[in-house]
Order: structure tokens, then sequence, then C-alpha cells
């Protein structure tokens, strides 16, 4: 399966959000990358559910949401009534998080998992046959623009040998400092799915840099 992007629309430019919107759909990227951060999780709070609901309306692709958030289960319901298609939570706050998995599938989701750049791909032995996704952290949550971590590259080759040991579908995706030389390291690793913020926002072309990360 050639990669999915998703572009993250946390470096968009939130002034002209609906034009941002439109070159996605106008791309090869695959899915809109929806960073959603609360302030006590993550040292910072980017946006909530209004600006979902205002990406729904003119997005014609998925919209991965990647919740930053302390108690992700209190809101697994409106994030699914406010557009998002892929539901993505921290492993780090989910005490219940078999419950959790269950309840976004039970929304109609598809159910990620996140795991910091410190938590070990370990952890979701008891687990991953239940997720649709899992997220490798390839930066500390919170900003984007920051540079990547490189053991990432070594926690996408062992979950995918986890994947692979148990015979699964599980997609891998991988989030922080992606670009192209990252981006093909992951690949060659095992990454099914690459998020890239800055990297496509900050460049004259944004949709050059997508098909750039496509081809790898
Ligand atoms: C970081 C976010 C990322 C961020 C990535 O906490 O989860 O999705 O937007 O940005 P870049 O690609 O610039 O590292
Ligand atoms: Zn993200």
């Amino acid at each position: 399966m050639k990669q999915l992007i998703s572009p993250s629309v946390l470096s968009c430019d939130f002034a002209n959000i609906q034009r941002d919107v439109e070159m996605i759909n106008q791309s090869n990227a695959d899915w809109f990358h929806i960073d959603v951060m609360d302030g006590v999780f993550v040292p910072n709070i980017s946006f909530g559910f209004p600006v979902l609901e205002a990406i729904k309306k003119h997005a014609i692709k998925p919209m991965d949401v990647h919740l930053m958030i302390q108690n992700p289960d209190m809101y697994i319901e409106q994030f699914k009534k406010s557009g998002a298609d892929i539901l993505t939570v921290h492993y780090e706050v989910c005490t219940h998080l078999h419950r959790t998995i269950q309840k976004i599938k039970e929304c109609g989701m598809m159910a990620a998992v996140a795991l910091n750049p410190h938590t070990p791909v370990s952890l979701l032995e008891d687990v991953i046959t239940d997720l649709d996704m899992v997220l490798i952290m390839s930066v500390n949550p919170g900003y984007g623009g920051q540079k990547f971590i490189d053991h990432a590259v070594e926690k996408v080759r062992q979950t995918k040998k986890m994947i692979t040991e148990k015979g699964l579908k599980t997609l891998i995706e991988v989030d922080g400092g992606v670009n192209d030389i990252t981006g093909k390291l992951l690949i060659d690793a095992g990454a099914d799915v690459l998020v890239a913020g800055s990297y496509v926002f900050n460049s004259e072309n944004p949709s050059s840099r997508i098909d750039l990360l496509k081809s790898l």
C-alpha cells in the first residue's frame, strides 16, 4: 500500500482556513490531521469543536483527529458529531484504554492510540488487536515545527513487527518533524501514514510537498 499523507492543519493559516482546506482537498493528501490540545496534557491550547465543524463543512477527505487532552472519554461522542472519522487518544491519559477504544468504535470512528516518545511500544501488546491504528509520536506533543526524535524509527520497526507477528492490519502513523528525509526512514521502517505540518505549510508550494511525501 502506498503511504497515506495527513497534513497537519495546526500549521495552516487560521485566518485563511478555508483556502488551506481547499488546498488539501485538491492535493494528493489522504486525510486532514487535526490536533486538539487542552493546555493540561500538553503545554499548548489549539482549538476545539467549532473549528472542527468549520473544517468539516469544506473537507472532502477524512478527518484524522489527534486528541492531546486529559479525559478524552468525556468527549468521544461530541468529536464524532463534530466530524471526526479517525480518533486518536494518548496512551498516557487512558486508565481504561480498552473501554475507550471500544467506545470510539461504537461511535463509528476508527480507533487509534498515540505513544509519547518515552512510552514503549510493548505496552500495546494486549490491546493492539483492537486498534485500527497506532500513532508513534516523533516529537513531544504540543507544538508544530519541532526536531524529529530519531528513536521513533526504531519504534515504528517494533510496532510493525508486533503487527506482522499477530497477523493484523493495524496502520502505523507517525507525527512530528516529518519531512522528505525522516519520512523516507519511516516508510522503510514500516510506517503507513505520515503526518506533516510545517514541512507542508512552510512552503511556497504546499501541494508539491505533499506529492513529495507521497512519492517516497
Ligand atoms: C504536535 C502535533 C503535530 C504537529 C506536527 O504535537 O501533534 O501534529 O502539527 O507538526 P510538524 O510536522 O511541524 O512537526
Ligand atoms: Zn498530531
